[in-house]
């Protein structure tokens, strides 16, 4: 089965002091309004308002802050039964989910006044590029423009996970994020994967009449790597449209921070399977914009919740930079990268340069660190400056590489995940035909 990493969050922002927190207001009472007393004196109103704060039992059994994103009414209850959907806010938003009224702790609620200017400032923190994307999206969908009020709106749309749970191959797999299925789906509380062409429907016999039909046992599109059990695939996403879409679908469930790109023609699908007789199972990928103007190597990158932890982020992350090598270019992740994202390219980032940093003990410059590796000089300028391995003299950033300090850092930088073997990678640049 698969399962999820908890991990906490380093954005995760902790719950605001009681200034700009307002006591709920006395309530009424009667049977449509129902009332707790709490700790402070005040009274909690049943149902609890979204934006409530307050104290909940998480499945570590032990209270954590939440605040309260929706309500629904549970299909058996009377009606003040109520489910919430909260937000732990010490944990990333994957961690997400709808909760029970008696993991709440009544005593402890406390109702948040500033909601408004708060989602605002959240919504306005996307970067140049995703509001370039959501504008394009939406100009395809006929909108003109998104102003910072359709941002906010986007972000209130997103905020509850619709899909709960898929099935992909030989896993089932609990979903950490919204993603924007077309209407008729997006009410399952589980989709059925065809884990080769990753068509996906609602009931798991519509997906067993649909293996008996599908006769893809792997990715669509040109094998480009191969070594041992493990296989690269490339897929066009102009010549796979479908295949594009659907992974951008699957993809969404697991990125938070990424805007779907409905033209997946743009995209390049980089898609990384465990081959056996069954056939080539995906276990990650990551995608790259034809052509980037912002040097990105690499748009969005996953590795599925059951595969992860075993290094295949990190295969990915060379990879990108492989094909990098092969076109002569230096690149950089788009931004911005989550917080799982920014832990494996800091892994990625500081076990490579220590490497090289090591062998020409400390006598080489940034420029020459990035011509050998293809990582972008900002990049390498800060992960050494993270490791204190940066100097800046006579106006200069001069790399100091203390030899005992380096094995150190080594020693912390843990493992160094799966290996390309560059030899097995047989690759051209893309280029536009005809
Ligand atoms: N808790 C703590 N550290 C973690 C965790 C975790 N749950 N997951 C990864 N890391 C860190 C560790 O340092 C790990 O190295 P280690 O295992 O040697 O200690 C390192 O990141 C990378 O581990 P890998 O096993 O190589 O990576 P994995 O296969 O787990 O994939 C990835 C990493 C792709 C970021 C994965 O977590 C994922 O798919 N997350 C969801 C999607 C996502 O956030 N993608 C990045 C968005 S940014 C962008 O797309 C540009
Ligand atoms: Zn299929």
């Amino acid at each position: 089965m698969g399962s999820m990493k908890e991990v906490k969050a380093e954005d995760g922002a902790a719950a605001p002091p009681s200034n700009g927190v307002a006591a709920v207001p006395t309530a009424t009472g009667g049977p449509d309004n129902p009332t707790r007393r709490g700790r402070s004196g005040s009274a909690a109103v049943l149902p609890l308002e979204v934006g409530t704060r307050v104290m909940c039992r998480w499945r570590d059994q032990k209270p954590h802050p939440v605040k309260v994103i929706e309500r629904r009414k549970t299909c058996s209850g009377g009606p003040n039964d109520y489910e919430y959907y909260v937000h732990y806010t010490e944990f990333n938003r994957r961690l997400d989910e709808w909760v029970k009224l008696e993991q709440l702790d009544l005593d402890t609620v406390e109702t948040d006044v500033d909601e408004k200017v708060e989602d605002k400032v959240t919504s306005l923190k996307m970067t140049r590029h995703q509001k370039r994307k959501i504008d394009e999206t939406h100009v395809e969908h006929g909108h003109e423009e998104l102003d910072a009020a359709s941002l906010r709106e986007h972000e209130e749309f997103t905020k509850v996970k619709n899909i709960a749970k898929i099935e992909l191959g030989r896993y089932e797999i609990d979903t950490w994020y919204f993603s924007p299925f077309p209407p008729e789906y997006s009410d399952s509380p589980k989709l059925y994967f065809c884990e080769f062409c990753l068509n996906f429907m609602k009931r798991k016999e519509q997906l067993q009449r649909h293996m008996r039909k599908c006769d893809l046992k792997h990715p669509p599109g040109d094998e480009i790597y191969r070594s041992g059990t493990l296989s690269m695939f490339e897929v066009d996403g102009k010549k796979n449209k479908v295949y594009g879409q659907n992974l951008c679908y699957l993809a969404k469930l697991f990125l938070d921070h990424k805007t779907l790109y409905y033209d997946v023609d743009l995209f390049l699908f980089y898609v990384l399977c465990e081959c056996d007789d069954r056939g080539c199972h995906m276990v990650g990928y990551f995608s790259k914009e034809k052509h980037s103007e912002e040097s990105y190597n690499l748009a969005c990158i996953l590795t599925l919740p059951p595969y992860q932890r075993k290094g295949y982020g990190k295969f990915l992350i060379a990879f990108s930079y492989e094909l990098s090598k092969k076109e002569g270019k230096v690149g950089t992740p788009e931004r911005p990268l989550s917080d799982l994202g920014l832990l494996s390219y800091r892994g990625y980032w500081t076990r490579v340069l220590l490497d090289i940093l090591k062998k020409h003990k400390g006598n080489i410059s940034i420029k020459e660190l990035s011509d050998m590796t293809a990582i972008k000089p900002d990049d390498i300028l800060s992960t050494l400056q993270t490791l204190d391995l940066i100097q800046y003299r006579k106006g200069q950033h001069v790399i100091c590489a203390d030899p005992k300090v380096l094995d150190r850092h080594l020693k912390a930088a843990g493992r160094g995940g799966l290996e390309v073997d560059v030899s097995k990678l047989i690759w051209t640049p893309y280029k536009e035909q005809g």
